[in-house]
């Protein structure tokens, strides 16, 4: 890990980096799956990113080496009510992971999740998941590297 790495919450001045390094992520799934993703639209996501700091069950962190900005977490507390089948609980949602391409494989993202699972034991969670799309194998190693382990395969097929 780079020594001078550090991670902090996300604030108001830092909505244009995350919408920067937002874009490389949607970029590379609307590349990968055009009839579903948008392409990066950076009006949009500003006003997303604001709404999202503004929440109180949302945290986002940022990244930063020698004052830039390289890359960006977002979490999100999802609560789910029993059911017949299954029991109620809750987890942490990391729902978005970024790092800036020229900083990858440091340590950057290592020190974002290890920040989130902090987060989510002090919020009295006991999980932290996400969600990766097949074609991402790098993402999904990534993650497994990282100690995430697949918990559900998604099936989906045309009907034309
Ligand atoms: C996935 C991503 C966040 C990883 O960030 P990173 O800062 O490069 O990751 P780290 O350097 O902290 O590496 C963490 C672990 O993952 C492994 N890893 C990282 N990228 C990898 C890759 N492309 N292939 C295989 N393993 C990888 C590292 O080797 C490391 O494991 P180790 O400590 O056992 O060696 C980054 O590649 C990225 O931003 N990708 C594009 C955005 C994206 O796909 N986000 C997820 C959407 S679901």
């Amino acid at each position: 890990v780079d020594s001078k790495l550090i991670i902090r919450r996300a604030n108001d001045g830092d909505v244009d980096r995350l919408v920067g390094l937002c874009a490389v992520v949607q970029e590379l799934h609307a590349s990968a799956i055009p009839d579903f993703f948008k392409r990066a639209d950076p009006k949009a996501h500003a006003h997303w990113f604001r709404e999202m700091l503004a929440r109180t069950d949302v945290t986002a962190w940022v990244a930063s080496s020698n004052d830039i900005v390289v890359g960006y977490a977002l979490a999100a507390v999802v609560s789910r009510v029993e059911t017949p089948f299954s029991v109620a609980r809750s987890f942490y949602q990391l729902d978005q992971i970024s790092v800036a391409p020229d900083y990858r494989r440091k340590g950057v993202a290592r020190a974002l999740v290890e920040r989130v699972v902090d987060d989510a034991r002090a919020r009295g969670l006991h999980e932290v998941e996400l969600t990766a799309w097949s074609f991402n194998e790098a993402a999904q190693s990534a993650f497994m590297a990282l100690g995430f382990r697949p918990m559900i395969v998604r099936f989906g097929r045309d009907c034309d």
